[in-house]
């Protein structure tokens, strides 16, 4: 029988604002995005990864003076604790990196004498805490994941994302390498209420502490539908080996109902403006990149074209920000499963910057849900029961 009083239930919080910010405007019918209202195309053209974290934390872009106060905060704070990196030594080399780092962050609070103070100046100095020290971590495990290699401490003579290479590889980046960890830091800085901040802002809401609400969105990230999904679309692209496979590869997948990563989007209904970029910077690296970048790039540019050609405009599914990511990753030299905890060091801006400005008008977030079970059922002791 239809339950006449079930309300209408929006599975998933589709459709559904639960908030005003003044952050990041998504605009996914126009494949447009903006952060403080700045369009993406000229923060990936323009910004250092400080500048960008400095506007999204601070609403505007920062003058000389700020700049160079906001980058040597930042890299004042590169250190991590004793525990903290022997932690990732004792996990890294087999433990998933996403549940190392989230450890590994919610370790920092029992090393910061302001873990608890709930005061706006203090969850903005532990805000460039986490997000200086979340690089280190990642750096960390990237190293002790490889046999043989040990913490490198960080350079504060370094920018953020050079100092990042610096710590995983221990020498400075090239040019190539640092470009396109640039764009991939800034890319992935901030994307509104996304399911990991959402996660953040529940955390938030209770009033428990920085720390807690970015352990939470790291778990959260870490799924294969969010953040994970640069890890699993190179995979398939290393799956399906050679060029010449793509085509028969995604009509088989699509056949047996799989979901194509790297594809699809709760908002863009259209191509993912972030896809954009990454998708221009790579084919400007073909002609310089090695044998294995170009191959896995012509097999990304042939299932894009199908995918586009079959789900579409049809469909409203198109490229998002994670499936050109690993093609370029690899440019980059970075190893697989690194990709989401990089994803993480870089989102961590958007997530403080979001826990920062809901905290101005907290409210408990607290949704409902239909219950639809049985009710007044009778208490059976246990030996009675069959
Ligand atoms: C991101 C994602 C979860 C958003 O989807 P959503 O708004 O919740 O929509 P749904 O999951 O309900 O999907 C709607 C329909 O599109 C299909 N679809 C969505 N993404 C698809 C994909 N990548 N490949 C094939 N089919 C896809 C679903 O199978 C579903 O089809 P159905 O209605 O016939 O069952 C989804 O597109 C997806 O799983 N993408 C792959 C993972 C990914 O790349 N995530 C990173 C996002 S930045």
């Amino acid at each position: 029988m239809p339950d006449a009083n079930a309300p209408k239930i929006n599975k998933g919080l589709d459709g559904i604002y639960v908030s005003e910010s003044k952050i990041c405007k998504v605009d996914g019918l126009n494949g447009k995005l903006y952060y403080r209202g700045y369009p993406i195309d000229d923060i990936a053209a323009n910004c250092s990864f400080e500048e960008a974290s400095y506007l999204i934390l601070h609403g505007t872009l920062p003058n000389r003076g700020q700049l160079d106060e906001f980058s040597k905060s930042l890299s004042a704070e590169r250190d991590l604790p004793t525990l903290v990196v022997d932690v990732i030594e004792d996990t890294a080399s087999e433990k998933d990196p996403m549940h190392v780092l989230m450890s590994a962050v919610s370790l920092l609070p029992a090393f910061d004498e302001e873990a608890d103070d709930a005061g706006e100046d203090a969850n903005l100095r532990k805000s460039i805490r986490i997000i200086s020290k979340m690089s280190s971590i990642v750096a960390a495990i990237g190293r002790y994941r490889n046999e043989g290699e040990e913490y490198v401490p960080p350079d504060k003579s370094l920018d953020h994302v050079e100092n990042f290479m610096y710590m995983l590889n221990g020498k400075k980046p090239t040019k190539q390498e640092y470009d396109i960890m640039r764009i991939m830091f800034l890319l992935q800085l901030e994307h509104s209420s996304n399911a990991s901040t959402f996660s953040a802002m529940v955390t938030g809401s209770s009033l428990s502490d920085i720390y807690s609400a970015v352990t939470s969105a790291i778990g959260t990230l870490k799924g294969p539908l969010h953040g994970e999904a640069d890890e699993m679309a190179l995979k398939m692209i290393e799956a399906i080996g050679n060029p010449d496979n793509t085509e028969k590869y995604i009509e088989d997948a699509l056949a047996g109902k799989q979901r194509i990563m790297g594809f699809g989007h709760r908002i863009y209904k259209t191509y993912d403006p972030r896809a954009k970029i990454l998708k221009k910077y790579l084919l400007e690296l073909q002609e310089h990149s090695a044998e294995d970048v170009r191959k896995l790039t012509e097999i990304a540019l042939r299932a894009e074209k199908m995918m586009i050609d079959k789900l579409g405009a049809s469909h409203g599914i198109w490229p998002n920000v994670d499936f050109f990511a690993g093609p370029l990753y690899t440019a980059a030299g970075i190893q697989i499963d690194l990709f989401t905890p990089i994803f993480a060091a870089s989102r961590a801006t958007g997530w403080c910057a979001h826990l920062l400005e809901y905290w101005k008008e907290n409210k408990l977030i607290r949704p409902l849900e239909y219950y639809t079970g049985p009710l007044d059922l009778k208490y059976l002791p246990i030996g009675e029961r069959q």
